[in-house]
This record gives C-alpha cells, structure tokens and sequence, in this order.
C-alpha cells in the first residue's frame, strides 16, 4: 500500500506553496547526524539526573525495586488517572504463572476538573471507586482491598506509596496538588466515602508498562509511553544512582527510574524547536517545562499543525485558504492527534477524506495543492515526533549499553499514529548504526536488535504486579 510517487504533482503547484512545503521541511526534518546529536546529549542529561544536582531530567526513583517473577499472585485493584478516562480494574493473579482475571470499568474525565480543584479531583476519583466496589462487590463484607493507583505525573518518591507531584503535565492546571503529597488527600477522600481501599503503590505509566510486559516477555528492558504525553522507564543498578547513595541501598539492587524524558532539553540546548514549538510553550500552563513532550506527544501535535496553518493563511505573500473565514481554526487545541492520524491515512490521489474534514469541521474548502500542503505537514509532524522519541529510546539503549532489547509502548500515538513504528524504528537503526539485526539477518521485524513493541496492560496488570511485589517485599520485612 505504498503512496504513488508525488513528484509530478508537486511540481504542478503554486510557487508560493512549492515555498512554504520546502520551508516547512527544513523547519520539521530532522537528519540522521541531528538524531546523534540529540541523543547523545540525551545520554548524557540522564546521567546527570541520576546526580545528586541533577539537571533537566527528573530520573525519579520509583521504589519499584525488580521485574516480576510470573509467580504473583493476589487480588488487586488498579486506579489509572490518565488524561481522558479514569479506569478502574480488578486483577486477579492466580498461581498459574502468567495468566489472569481482569475486570475493569471507565469513567470520563471531565474537562473541568483538569483546571479545577484538588478536593474536587480526589473527591471525583473516590467516587468512582466507591462505585466500582459497590459494583462488583454488592453486599460483601471486605477487607481493604490493595491498590495500584497509576498517577502518571512526575512525582518525588521517598517511598511507594507516597508522591509529592513535582508539576502538572499535559495540560493538566489544578490548584494545591503541586508540591504535595498526594496520597493523604487521596486517603482521606475515600475514607469519608467508606470505601474499603488501601494505597498499597503510587506508579507511574511507564513503569506499570515495562512491568507488565516483563511479566510475559524476559526481554524487556524499558517502558514507553507515546499518548497524550511522552515519557519511559527503565531498570537502573542502585549502585549507579549517587542521588539515592544516602539511602544505603545494596549498590547491586534494581531500582525502576522514571526518568520524565518529557522534560529532555529544557535548557534549549540541542532540540531543533520551530517557532511553532515556542508558542506552543508560551501558551501552556506551565512555559519552560516538557520541552520535549510538547515536541512530540499526542496531545500538541494537532495544536502544532494548526499553528502552522494559521500563519500561512496570515502571511501575506501566501495564497493559502485565501478569502477563507477560517475563525474555526482559530481556537487553541481544536484540533487533536486523530486529524493529522485521518489525513496521513487518506489515500494520496485523492485526499478526499482531508478534504471533507476540512469541510465539515471548519467550512473551509482546500484545494487541491493546499490538500497537498496539508498532508505533507502532517507527515513531518508525524515524522518529527516518531525520530525524536526514538532518540530517548536510544539513549537509554547507550546508556545502559544494551546491544538487544525489546522495550515495552503504549498510547494512543504508538498505537493510532500511521507509520510511527515504522519511523520510530528507522530512526533507531539510523542513531544506533545497525547493519544486520541481532540473529545476523537483514534488519527488520523481528530482527532489529532494539525492538519496540505493543506492551501489556501496564496501568492495570502493571499496577497490579507492582502492588504485589510491593506487598512481597514488606512480607520480607523491607520498608
Ligand atoms: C507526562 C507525565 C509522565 C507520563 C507521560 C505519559 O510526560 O509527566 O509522568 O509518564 O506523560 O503519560
């Protein structure tokens, strides 16, 4: 299903658009020699969070300390507060190794609590859950049920189950949350309700993927999520981490980092921001911080086209929606990662898809070399994202001088996103030099050496498991 050649057409268009498309690539396409540079500054800046002055790169520590065996077992629930939905899961893990029961239910988010209240937010989660067990659990006399709670911010942790939120991200705004533990508010709203729930592990996204995926597959080494917002995890050795040396930690423990990569760069040092990228920042709740997450995640790839969009139609030597009222365009965050997912997906010849979007959501009738421009722009914004997450992926590889690996994603970019594997591995093979794969065959699926594939359940089954090993790990009389 490989797009015709576009050369003929390309040379039929407008010369002021033939412009803008050159000029929007030299803005957008980031080369081979650049993805080596990025990620070995990359490498670099993770070393450095590692240090007690740490630098641009959270790396918190996670008190996740080692991969499951397959032999956990227990029930639990999983609370995963992610950007749309609020999900809540029973688990299951029974004795024979690697299977289990999962029950879950989905609540919606609502808008307003993103920019609301702290009391609102915990009152609204405790609300869920209660209805949740009132559910499932109808009439039963319960013990405290342990649970995993995925709260998928950057948090401080001096143990599991504690997190101070260092900041909101993904656009996330509520007040008195930042700075604070987040566990006793939480508690608190649950005991109010009665709600027969302990916070037995808080965690973050990344590392419920890289633990969930470890539990069926030996392989994996690092947990990425590529949704609404970009980050990983990985396994570190104690010994390598000099902020936790007062903690006097065996130095050859494992400890899972969440390393919060969406901060990557924020220094400004290396990145190759547009100044599409700098709007992006200024406008958001929180400038000067992700400056690598609003590069490349879901949630501002949709804001990112339609600020290009916006400034060709303003600019006065471009003909683009000229005559056009394109006030529907106008309004920030209209437009989300799915549009620029259903133009890369139309089918080249026609652009006939893009064309009635643009239609029936903003009244604005493209033509056919404007159809063009706008599907070029959604492939090196898609692109863009794809090569530069995969220069996080390679500097933990570096790091951490893995020469195979496979690394556990999710998210709706990773999963939705046309083409982002395939650019994703691509850039992986360009940064890390790979001739043939790892079996000596050509490289490819299944054979390149570093390979990143669709995780498991890590916001259910990965809480679950952590809040299982957690419990292990006090049973054998660690705190
Ligand atoms: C943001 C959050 C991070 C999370 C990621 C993916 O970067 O700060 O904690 O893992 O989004 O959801």
């Amino acid at each position: 299903k490989k797009a015709p050649s576009r050369k003929g057409s390309m040379a039929d268009l407008p010369h002021d658009l033939m412009q803008e498309i050159k000029r929007l690539e030299d803005l957008f396409v980031v080369d081979t020699n650049k993805l080596k540079a990025i990620s070995d500054h990359f490498v670099s800046e993770l070393e450095k969070g590692l240090t007690k002055e740490g630098g641009d790169i959270p790396m918190n520590p996670t008190w996740c300390m080692g991969f499951p065996t397959g032999y956990e077992t227990g029930t639990f629930l999983a609370l995963d507060m992610g950007g749309t939905n609020l999900r809540v899961c029973e688990i299951n893990l029974p004795e024979e190794k690697g299977e289990f029961d999962i029950i879950q239910s989905k609540y919606r988010m609502p808008e307003e609590l993103k920019t609301g209240n702290a009391d609102e937010l915990w009152g609204y989660i405790a609300d869920c859950l209660q209805q949740f067990i009132e559910y499932h659990h109808e009439g039963e006399k319960l013990d405290k049920l342990p649970l995993g709670f995925t709260f998928s911010y950057p948090a401080t942790q001096e143990y599991i189950d504690h997190g101070v939120l260092q900041r909101w991200t993904k656009g996330f705004d509520i007040d008195g949350v930042e700075g604070k533990d987040v566990v006793p508010p939480f508690e608190k709203a649950l005991e109010e309700r009665g709600v027969p729930i302990k916070l037995t592990a808080l965690i973050n996204d990344t590392t419920g993927t890289m633990i969930a995926s470890a539990y069926t597959d030996s392989e994996m080494r690092m947990g990425c999520i590529f949704g609404t917002g970009c980050n990983a995890a990985y396994m570190e050795t104690c010994g390598n981490i000099p902020k936790l040396a007062h903690m006097g930690l065996n130095p050859d423990d494992q400890m899972a980092i969440n390393c919060e990569w969406g901060a990557f760069d924020n220094e400004h040092k290396i990145l190759p921001r547009t100044q599409y990228d700098v709007i992006i920042d200024k406008e958001s709740p929180r400038p000067g911080q992700q400056t690598f997450e609003k590069m490349i995640a879901g949630l501002y790839l949709g804001e990112l086209f339609r600020l290009v969009l916006v400034d060709l139609h303003e600019q006065p030597q471009v003909k683009f929606f000229e005559g056009a009222d394109i006030s529907p365009l106008k309004k920030p965050y209209s437009l989300d990662a799915s549009f620029l997912s259903d133009i890369e997906n139309d089918p080249y010849e026609n652009l006939q898809e893009t064309h009635d979007i643009f239609v029936n959501q903003m009244g604005i009738k493209p033509t056919r070399p404007e159809l063009e421009l706008l599907r070029r722009l959604a492939e090196v914004i898609g692109t863009r994202a794809a090569r530069l997450s995969a220069c996080g992926v390679a500097a933990i590889c570096k790091k951490k001088n893995l020469k195979t690996a496979h690394v556990g994603a999710d998210g709706s970019v990773f999963n939705k996103y046309p083409h982002f594997k395939a650019r994703g591995a691509q850039a992986l093979k360009e940064i890390l030099d790979w001739e043939t794969g790892r079996d000596g065959k050509p490289l490819g699926k299944g054979h390149d050496p570093v390979e990143i594939l669709p995780a498991e359940d890590g916001s259910g089954v990965g809480a679950a498991l952590i809040a299982a090993l957690t419990l292990k790990r006090v049973q054998e009389g660690h705190h």
